[in-house]
Formats: structure tokens, C-alpha cells, sequence
């Protein structure tokens, strides 16, 4: 599997300077939270977000020109609210492992977990503030809300098999491309591209984020807790009906049963996980993000050739490349 770092080489350098940004852009003041919060940043991650700012940054700009302190620090603060999300999201799921290390609530207790995400859902609407470019501040507190929209609707849907395809993509748009998609189209209005040029980029990583949802959702059933930094076949045990799951369904009426009894039974979590494995859903579900990498591609028609430009495109082939 190419990995995200060799292929991130436009941006490589700048993403050195971020991960050491993001530790001093934390602060110093609280040191449990700082703790906290050092903890992920130090664990790192595949860092995909703020490379994709950054490529799109570099991919909107004349080719003589080098991205501004602005363009790097929306791509800090990106990276910021998104790992404020997995602080939260990791005690709404109770995972103890995250970036292959203990999460911030098992190492801390819920209540500093829950602070350290709100105060790093502070500190990036500060430094948002601070670009004092309006839209994009309104862009990316947008974010912000939908990815609590993103959590509540999944919390409310548990083992609900009513859920439609088109609900889950919605919920994933909240959860995760929202994030992609409006960070992409804020670095763009910050190259001075119009708004309807930014518009494009905002499209491709909305596509692109699905995609890499539903690669995600696959990988539950398909990857292994070492490969994955955190427990596997977490979903469908938690009720959280993903892509595989919905289109298992369709399939396999014996799996309704199982899901609405929530597990109740010995022996039901572990054939239901068989039944959508044996299921086309894993498959299908290839087919959907295959097609939203598709359409990512598509939205970056009009960008002029660059070395950026030409990597966001192998970035949609990295994200599938993951189920391989
Ligand atoms: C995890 O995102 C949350 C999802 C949207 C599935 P990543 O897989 O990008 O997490 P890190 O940043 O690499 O740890
Ligand atoms: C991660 O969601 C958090 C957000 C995308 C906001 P999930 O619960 O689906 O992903 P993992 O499995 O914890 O990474
Ligand atoms: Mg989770
Ligand atoms: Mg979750």
C-alpha cells in the first residue's frame, strides 16, 4: 500500500512544520489538557485533511507562488477541529485505542476528555478568528456544527434498519466530508479563487470524504485492530449501520432479526457479522466509493496542471488503495 507520506511529497515539508505548529498552537497554560491533547498530536495520524489544504492551497496558486501563513494555518486549524472530533467521538464509543495508542478518556477519565475536545474546538475557532476572512470563518464553523449533527443523527439511528442509503450518506457528509469538503473550498477563496471556482473544490472533497467514509466503514469488516489503531467489527456490534451493513440487508433478511434485537443472544454479533460478510455488501459498498472517487476527480477539471494538483488526484487512489 503506497503510504500517505510518500505521497504527500509536494506538501511534505509543510507538514513537518504543521505537526510542530500544532503542538505550540495548543498552549501551554492548562498542562493536563495540553497533556491530553499532546498525547494525539504526538501519536500523529495520516495528517490526510491538512495535506489536502495544503495541495489545494498550492494547487489554486500561480505556480511561482508559495502558499501564505494563512493557507498554513487553516490547514493547522483543520487538523485541530478534526482531532477535537475524535476526542469526543472516541467517549460517545467508549474506544480505548486511537492512532494506536490508549484514547485521551482511558487515559484520563471522560471529563478531561470531554474538556480537552471542547477546549480544541475553542482554540481553532480562535485562530479561525484570526484569519479575519469572514466567509471562512462561516465555512468552517459550519463544520463545527455539522459534525455534532454528523454524531446525534448516528446516535439517534442505532440498530435502526429502516435507514436508507441516502441517510447514511448524509450523516457520513456531516460526520466526516463536511470537514473536506469546506476546508478545500476556504483554501481556495484564501488563493483569491471566485466563488464559484472554490465551489469545485468544495465538491471534490466532499466526494473525496465520502469516499473515505465508506472506505473507513468497509475496513471494519475487512481490516484487523493492529492495522487499524482501533477495535475492528466496531460498527455493527455499536448499532452504527454503515454502507456494508445497509446493503447486507437488502440481501439477507435474517440479518433484520439479529439487529433488532440488538445482539440480545449469544452467537447473534458473530453471525451477523458473517452474514454481511457473506453478503454482497462489502462489494457494493467498493462499487459506492469507487464512484464518489469519481466524481472527486471530476470536480478538479478546471485546476491547471501542477505537481499538486496531479497528487490530489492520487490521493482518491490512496483512499481506495486502503481496502487493499
Ligand atoms: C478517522 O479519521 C475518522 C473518520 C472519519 C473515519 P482518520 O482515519 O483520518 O484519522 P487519523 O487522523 O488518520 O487518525
Ligand atoms: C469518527 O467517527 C469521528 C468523526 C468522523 C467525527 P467513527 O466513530 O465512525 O470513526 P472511528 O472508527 O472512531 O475512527
Ligand atoms: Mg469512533
Ligand atoms: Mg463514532
Amino acid at each position: 500500500m503506497t503510504s500517505a507520506t510518500t505521497l504527500f511529497f509536494p506538501v511534505e515539508k509543510d507538514l513537518l512544520q504543521l505537526t510542530e505548529n500544532l503542538k505550540n498552537l495548543v498552549g501551554i497554560r492548562h498542562p493536563i489538557l495540553y497533556a491530553a491533547a499532546e498525547h494525539l498530536f504526538s501519536a500523529g495520524g495520516k495528517r490526510i485533511r491538512p495535506a489536502i489544504v495544503l495541495l489545494v492551497s498550492r494547487a489554486t496558486l500561480p505556480p511561482n507562488q508559495d502558499i501564505t501563513p494563512h493557507h498554513r494555518r487553516l490547514a493547522e486549524i483543520t487538523e485541530m477541529i478534526h482531532t477535537a472530533s475524535l476526542v469526543h467521538d472516541d467517549v460517545v464509543d467508549e474506544a480505548n485505542t486511537r492512532r494506536g495508542v490508549p484514547t485521551v478518556h482511558s487515559s484520563f477519565g471522560n471529563r478531561i476528555a470531554v474538556l480537552a475536545g471542547d477546549f480544541l474546538f475553542a482554540k481553532s475557532s480562535w485562530y479561525l478568528a484570526n484569519l479575519n476572512n469572514l466567509e471562512v470563518v462561516k465555512l468552517l464553523s459550519q463544520v463545527i456544527m455539522d459534525l455534532a449533527e454528523g454524531e446525534i443523527r448516528q446516535g439517534l439511528k442505532r440498530f435502526d434498519t429502516a435507514l436508507s442509503i441516502d441517510d447514511y450518506l448524509e450523516k457520513s457528509y456531516y460526520k466526516t466530508a463536511s470537514l473536506i469538503a469546506n476546508s478545500a473550498k476556504a483554501a481556495a477563496l484564501l488563493s483569491g479563487l471566485s466563488a464559484s471556482r472554490s465551489e469545485n473544490l468544495y465538491l471534490y472533497g466532499r466526494h473525496i470524504g465520502l469516499a473515505f467514509q465508506i472506505v473507513d466503514d468497509i475496513l471494519d469488516f475487512t481490516g484487523s485492530s493492529e492495522t487499524l489503531g482501533k477495535p475492528a467489527a466496531s460498527d455493527l456490534q455499536d448499532g452504527n449501520l454503515t454502507a456494508p451493513i445497509l446493503y447486507a440487508l437488502e440481501q439477507q433478511p435474517a440479518l433484520e432479526l439479529l439487529i433488532e434485537r440488538e445482539f440480545a443472544q449469544p452467537g447473534d454479533l458473530e453471525q451477523a457479522i458473517a452474514l454481511v460478510r457473506s453478503s454482497d455488501g462489502i462489494d457494493r459498498s467498493r462499487h459506492l466509493a469507487a464512484h464518489h472517487r469519481q466524481l472527486a476527480i471530476q470536480s478538479l477539471a478546471d485546476l491547471p496542471p501542477s505537481e499538486s494538483h496531479t497528487t490530489l488526484i492520487e490521493l482518491t487512489d490512496y483512499v481506495l488503495s486502503r481496502l487493499y
